[in-house]
């Protein structure tokens, strides 16, 4: 099996601060990889780096084998991403949201009509389809956002912190969600500082704390 993510020192000064320091770690195809630490572990600032939104300092990293830095285009056709914070726009419905970043990601209108269609109901969103996101839940705005992620047909999903500030009935929601799709050959990279979240959704996690990776291993073994 081949390797969705290899990250090869990616390092992250802000100034003089070390948000990222030279990590190093795999995620396999089709495995739920975690990365769990604290806040201002540099968590988010990895994932920026992996998806091209900030450039390493030092270090790069490979998407399905393509190198972020020298075939960033390439490398980022292969996955979604949902960062922190929404990318939503509260006053489009659902429908146009998904339609929006469906054309952002240049899906035929066909594909994404249909593609669209489906996503909406594995979220339980399509009875929702056509009200504007500005009265959604904050839970259902998180659905929405996954779904617009995979607009687009990944084959690598980037989670970061995917159920953070949601309530017990989103989360369980969304991490079902992310198991399916996982389940149909999704890779999925997600952030979470919490434990409970890495035990019962990840294969495999890497523990970040101040920019550095202390530990990768199953989470029955870090335990
Ligand atoms: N744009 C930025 N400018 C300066 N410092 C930043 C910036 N983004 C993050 N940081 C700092 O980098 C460190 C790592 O942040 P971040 O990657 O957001 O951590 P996490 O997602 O694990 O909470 C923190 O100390 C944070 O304050
Ligand atoms: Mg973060």
């Amino acid at each position: 099996m081949g390797y969705a993510v290899v990250s090869l020192g990616l390092t992250k000064f802000y100034g003089k601060l070390l948000a990222v320091d030279n990590v190093y770690f795999n995620v396999q195809e089709n495995e739920i990889f975690g990365f769990l630490g604290p806040n201002g572990a540099g968590k988010t600032t990895t994932i920026r780096m992996l998806t091209g939104l900030t450039k390493p300092t030092k270090g790069t990293a490979r998407i399905f084998g393509h190198d972020i830095l020298k075939e960033t285009l390439t490398a980022q056709k292969y996955f979604g991403v949902v960062p922190e914070t929404s990318n939503i726009y509260d006053y489009l419905s659902a429908w146009d949201n998904l339609m929006f970043m469906g054309e952002l990601y240049r899906v035929p209108k066909h594909e994404r009509e249909k593609y669209g269609r489906e996503l909406l109901e594995i979220f339980g969103l399509y009875e929702r389809r056509y009200d504007k996101v500005k009265g959604f839940s904050k839970g259902l705005k998180r659905r929405l956002t996954i779904a617009m992620a995979l607009i687009h047909r990944p084959k690598l999903l980037f989670l970061d912190e995917p159920t953070s500030g949601l309530d017990v009935r989103s989360t369980v929601i969304i991490r079902n969600i992310i198991r399916k799709l996982n389940r149909e050959g999704v890779t999925v990279f997600l952030t979470t500082h919490n434990i409970e979240e890495a035990n019962v959704l990840c294969d495999r996690v890497a523990i970040i704390y101040k920019g550095k990776i202390v530990a990768i291993d199953t989470p029955e073994k870090l335990k």
